[in-house]
């Protein structure tokens, strides 16, 4: 079996990309990716001492990608993947993520493979996100245990980032409609774990953890500045396990949609996550108040894994504390190569 991973020496990329080697004996697993990203060259370097081959390309180039050799699956985690680039760049998000989805579907349909396609939680409506805790007028007194299934509401506003993930859905249902492409498609909430390079806007558990470490500043912004905005969080090592069930079973569960995260059980507000990483690294500092925040920014979301579970049998189980002690030690290990990067 052939595999292209693109945005493969992005966080989850790379990672996703070694685990199949070690995992999929058969496999062979290659890699595009332009090294866009901050750290992404520091991802290439683990690809390469894996034997994995990585195809600098822009994902832009349509006809650079068709000219690759054929694949059986294509699994796509190459995005501008940062929200507030939405309103500085959106060009480049539209670009990125909703041609270059295109550019791949061309060559799903050229090779006559399958793709696992990774969206997010960020197509959900934030105005309906929002409604969840209105009548709570104080976040930290939430104590609702709602999760978001994938009938929440996509319609209104939810970032050009957002719109972009929505819109490469629909390019995809549309592919399968009309070209019998098989495809499964992953919303997923946030997702930590080693080998993030974090920024607040997007990989907050990896950035957290490493300010702490540095001791460099940090702020809670947005909702009086309190800290008290919620998410849940995924491990990335459960992420590459359910995509790999994904690979074994895509001939037979395909063509549908599943939101993936943590879960209730995983969920942490900044302020719970600051009280972590003060107990990780022993370092304690204050934390800067920022009251007012982006129109992108929602205070809370934690995912319904309920059609994962019944579908795969399989919920993620690495816990918070498993998540920030993981990403702890991969920093403590490389202390000095990464302090550029936080
Ligand atoms: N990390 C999360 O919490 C999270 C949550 C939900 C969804 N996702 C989605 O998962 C996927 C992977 O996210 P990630 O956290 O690994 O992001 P990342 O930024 O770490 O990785 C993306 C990779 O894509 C590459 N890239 C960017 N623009 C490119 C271009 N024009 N051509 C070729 N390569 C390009 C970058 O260099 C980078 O290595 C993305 O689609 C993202 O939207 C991530």
């Amino acid at each position: 079996m052939k595999i292209l991973i693109t945005g493969g020496c992005g966080f989850v990329g790379s990672n996703l990309a070694i685990f199949l080697k070690n995992k999929l004996n058969n496999a062979k697993i290659s890699s595009l990716d332009n090294l866009y990203r901050k750290g992404s060259e520091i991802n290439l370097k683990r690809l390469k001492k894996n034997k994995i081959k990585n195809y600098k390309i822009d994902i832009k180039n349509q006809k650079q990608i068709l000219r690759l050799k054929k694949f059986d699956i294509i699994i796509d985690c190459c995005a501008e993947a940062a929200i507030e680039i939405s309103r500085k760049n959106p060009d480049r998000v539209i670009h990125t993520n909703l041609i270059g989805t295109y550019n791949i579907l061309k060559k799903v349909l050229k090779d006559k493979s399958k793709i696992i396609f990774l969206s997010s939680s960020r197509v959900y409506s934030i105005k309906r996100l929002r409604e969840l805790i209105r009548k709570q007028k104080i976040l930290s007194k939430i104590k609702i245990r709602k999760s978001i299934s994938e009938k929440f509401s996509t319609n209104s506003p939810k970032s050009i980032y957002g719109l972009t993930k929505k819109a490469s859905e629909d390019l995809i249902r549309e592919f399968s409609y009309i070209f019998k492409i098989k495809y499964i498609i992953n919303r997923f909430g946030v997702i930590s774990g080693p080998w993030q390079f974090g920024k607040q806007d997007q990989g907050f558990v990896s950035l957290w953890i490493a300010r702490h470490i540095y001791k460099k500043d940090l702020s809670y912004i947005g909702y009086g500045g309190l800290g008290n905005q919620i998410r849940d969080i995924i491990h990335i090592d459960d992420v590459c396990e359910i995509i790999l069930k994904q690979i074994n079973s895509i001939s037979k569960k395909f063509n549908q949609t599943f939101n993936i995260g943590g879960g209730l059980k995983n969920r942490v507000s900044l302020k719970q996550l600051t009280i972590i990483s003060q107990n990780l690294t022993g370092n304690k500092f204050k934390i800067s108040k920022k009251p007012k925040t982006s129109d992108y920014d929602i205070p809370y979301y934690v995912t319904d894994n309920t059609k994962l579970k019944k579908t795969f049998n399989w919920s993620p189980h690495k816990s918070i504390h498993i998540i920030t002690r993981d990403i702890y030690l991969w920093i403590l290990k490389n202390k000095k190569i990464l302090k550029k990067y936080f």
